[in-house]
């Protein structure tokens, strides 16, 4: 029995697909058995696990599971290594074109798919692995949805901005929106560094939102700005940045928060 773990923020540039991608690659290495979903047709996380544009069209991904009936055979293993530790994260991952088609047919009231049977097929997902990381496009599309309906728990990476509350507040108006049961939201300060600002929304959000404000923040590294593009987590490509050493403690937090009893 695994978990659903979906990042998500509304906004742009907060820093959702590097957070999918290192949490899925940190917890491989770690020997948890994870699948890192890409829902967002950009495919930034698909690029950072290093499929190339052909590959994608070779028939499996994310569409591919949503609409096929040998569902197992779509996900594609990566192996993944970091400062001598190998793991293996199974990807599904985004084709631009058929993610876009799909999402016009989640509204199509003829097709035998909607958000409902896409969530199913998420939770029933987690439960053959340990961890199911969903990572999403900016605003509100109906695989985001789906996936919040799945959710076990919704990674919120936010900006130390002035912006950052709203962030979060339209995460939970969404969820609101679209399901019943209530379900853990974690925000994650990202891009920090040791200014007023971040300083100030730390205070903001922890004194709205608590505990469940990830203890540790991810500080912004310059070492780590533009590491797109190489077909590698961030992790991977700046192993000993700040930003990478964050993301290893953040992690822990995060099996702390996930695996400990009681
Ligand atoms: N800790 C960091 N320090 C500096 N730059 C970062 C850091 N994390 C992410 N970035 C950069 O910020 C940009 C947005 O991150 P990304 O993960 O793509 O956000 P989103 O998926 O929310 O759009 C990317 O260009 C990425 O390289
Ligand atoms: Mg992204």
């Amino acid at each position: 029995m695994g978990y659903v773990v979906v990042i998500h923020n509304q906004k742009g540039g907060t820093g959702k697909s590097t957070t999918a991608t290192s949490l899925a690659t940190l917890l491989s290495l770690i020997q948890r058995d994870v699948v890192l979903i890409d829902s967002d047709p950009q495919a930034n996380a698909t690029d950072a696990m290093g499929f190339k544009k052909r590959r994608e069209r070779g028939g499996k991904g994310y569409a591919e599971f949503l609409t096929s009936k040998r569902t197992g055979r779509t996900i594609v293993k990566r192996r993944v290594q970091r400062s001598g530790q190998v793991g293996q994260v199974g990807v599904l991952s985004a084709c631009r074109e058929k993610l876009i088609s799909l999402e016009a047919q989640l509204q199509h009231p003829l097709i035998n798919l909607d958000t409902e049977a896409v969530a199913d097929k998420l939770v029933d997902l987690a439960d053959q692995h340990d961890y199911v990381i969903v990572d999403t496009a900016p605003g509100v599309t109906h695989l985001t949805v789906a996936a919040l309906k799945a959710a076990d728990v919704i990674i919120c990476p936010m900006l130390p901005t002035e912006w950052a509350m709203e962030g979060i507040r339209q995460v939970y108006s969404t969820l609101e929106a679209v399901r019943e049961s209530e379900v853990p939201v974690w925000p994650l300060l990202v891009m920090g560094s040791k200014n007023r600002a971040t300083k100030q929304t730390l205070k903001t959000i922890r004194e709205a939102y608590g505990d469940s404000v990830f203890e540790n923040i991810i500080r912004r590294s310059g070492a780590v700005e533009g590491y797109e593009g190489r077909g590698k987590t961030m992790i991977q490509v700046r192993s000993t940045s700040t930003a990478s050493q964050d993301y290893v403690a953040f992690t822990q937090e995060f099996l702390v928060r996930m695996e400990s009893e009681g």
